[in-house]
């Protein structure tokens, strides 16, 4: 299993998300809440809206696009219940965010 290196948790502010690149340039959506680092394929499953750019709140992002709202946990769409972000397994291994691939 190949293990590639995201980010550094110090990267991801909390409040908005940063987007990275995974193998084959999938983006990834980092977000930080209260030192928990969440991952979300950056697509946002309405209209691929840039996840990444969105706002946190209370373990929720928002999408900047269109403003549907996802727990950072489970992907779960809170607007569209069913429409969820694709969650990103990641390591978080001395400060550092990791890929398992
Ligand atoms: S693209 Fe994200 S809500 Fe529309």
């Amino acid at each position: 299993m190949a293990r590639i290196l995201l980010a550094y948790v110090s990267d991801v502010p909390e409040g908005k998300g940063i987007v990275v690149y995974g193998s084959e340039g999938q983006e990834i959506a980092l977000f930080n809440v209260n030192g928990d680092i969440y991952a979300l394929d950056n697509a946002c499953p309405h209209m691929e809206g840039p996840l990444g750019e969105g706002d946190v709140k209370e373990g929720c992002v928002t999408c900047p696009w269109h403003a549907w709202q996802f727990d950072l946990k489970t992907g779960a769409c809170i607007n569209m219940p069913g429409d969820d972000a694709t969650v990103i397994d990641v390591v978080v291994k001395d400060g550092t965010i990791y890929l398992e691939e």
